[in-house]
């Protein structure tokens, strides 16, 4: 009865041993069987009970080996665990620095038009979008620059091989945000207050270190009774002070367009050389783009009373603020998708 007993314990213990996951187990195992009140312990209490002097001599020795066995059985387990645990997390170092996985960003242009757009809406300028593919009446005419005018020259346009529209003429690929001065008049039904911001592509048949066939512009345009020069000056200010920081000035060239009179030319002070004239700049202004106070003809042709309303508009190229902003020497760079030029911004 006894050695069977025995037997059956040192089977289960070493059964129980080999299971455990985790020296905590272990430790609870080598108590149960081996400690004060262990299992072993109650057998060698046990001995009391034989009369028989060689069966508790062989009982005694029985007993020794199997607690013996057990302890072995133990010892190796932990062994077992312990080199477990190493292969699983010999391979992390919690003192080592982490690496930061790659993450992607938006690109430059995507940055500078959501940038631009939240500028223009501080100040209430609503953002819109129109065709890039559009009626000649709307990019050119509907500015006051009818069929065969000469200012048209100015715009190396793409004509797009469609029919004619009987109303607005040949279909081309819009060469400036202009286009959307006579539509946002339209979308609103001729009804002053306008304050639109409308950026989007352009095309031209240009192509160097500062020109694409394709890049961005956006546009300004502001309808209303008594508006004035100044006001037009102001938002320029605001503007380039938003974009290229704190201290920059405008100034307002005379120049020409058909679709605004007067017009200027907008400069904004070089941030670089703080107006004093520098090699990037020279004269310690930096031009920026075209503006001025909306032709009465371009009012009309959306339908606006040019009695009572006024309006300024202003075109910039957003490209051409991202390179003067950030030195870069070519525009070709924007569009070549070369992750070494993308990542630093
Ligand atoms: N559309 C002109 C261009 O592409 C820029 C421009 C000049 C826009 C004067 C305007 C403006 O709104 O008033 O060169």
């Amino acid at each position: 009865m006894l050695p069977e007993l025995i037997h059956n314990l040192k089977n289960e213990a070493l059964a129980l041993i080999s299971q455990t996951k985790n020296a905590k187990e272990l430790e609870d195992l080598r108590i149960s069987f081996l400690g004060r009140k262990g299992k072993i312990n109650q057998l060698f209490a046990q001995i009391l009970q034989l009369t028989n002097q060689q069966e508790k001599i062989n009982f005694g020795k029985s007993l020794n080996e199997v607690k013996q066995i057990i302890q072995e059985a133990l010892a190796n387990q932990s062994k077992i665990l312990a080199s477990d645990e190493e292969t699983t997390f010999s391979w992390f170092d919690p003192t080592l620095p982490g690496v930061k996985p790659a993450q992607g960003h938006l690109h430059l242009l995507s940055q500078a038009i959501e940038e631009i757009s939240e500028i223009f809406g501080q100040i209430g300028f609503v953002r819109v979008r129109y065709p890039e593919v559009d009626w000649d009446w709307y990019v050119f005419e509907a500015l006051n620059m009818p069929p065969g005018h000469p200012a048209r020259d100015e715009w190396e346009t793409f004509f797009v091989e469609a029919p004619k529209h009987p109303q607005f003429g040949e279909m081309v690929l819009s060469t400036h945000t202009s286009n959307g001065q006579v539509r946002e008049m339209e979308r609103l039904k001729a009804k002053p207050p306008i304050r639109m911001l409308n950026l989007a592509k352009c095309y031209r048949r240009q192509q160097d270190n500062t020109h694409t066939l394709m890049f961005h512009q956006f546009e300004g345009l502001v309808i209303d009774r008594n508006i004035k020069i100044i006001h037009l000056k102001g938002v320029l200010d605001y503007f380039g002070q938003a974009w290229f920081g704190a201290g920059v000035k405008s100034r307002l060239r005379p120049f020409h367009f058909q679709f605004t009179e007067p017009s200027f030319e907008v400069d904004f002070t070089c941030l670089n050389c703080q107006g004093k004239g520098c090699r990037s700049c020279k004269s310690g202004w930096l031009e920026i783009g075209g503006a001025g106070m909306v032709h009465p003809k371009v009012l009309e042709a959306g339908g606006i009373d040019s009695r009572q309303f006024r309006g300024f508009a202003f075109g910039c190229g957003v490209e051409r603020l991202l390179m003067l902003r950030h030195q870069i020497p070519n525009i070709r760079l924007f569009y070549e998708n070369d992750l070494r030029f993308l990542e630093q911004f």
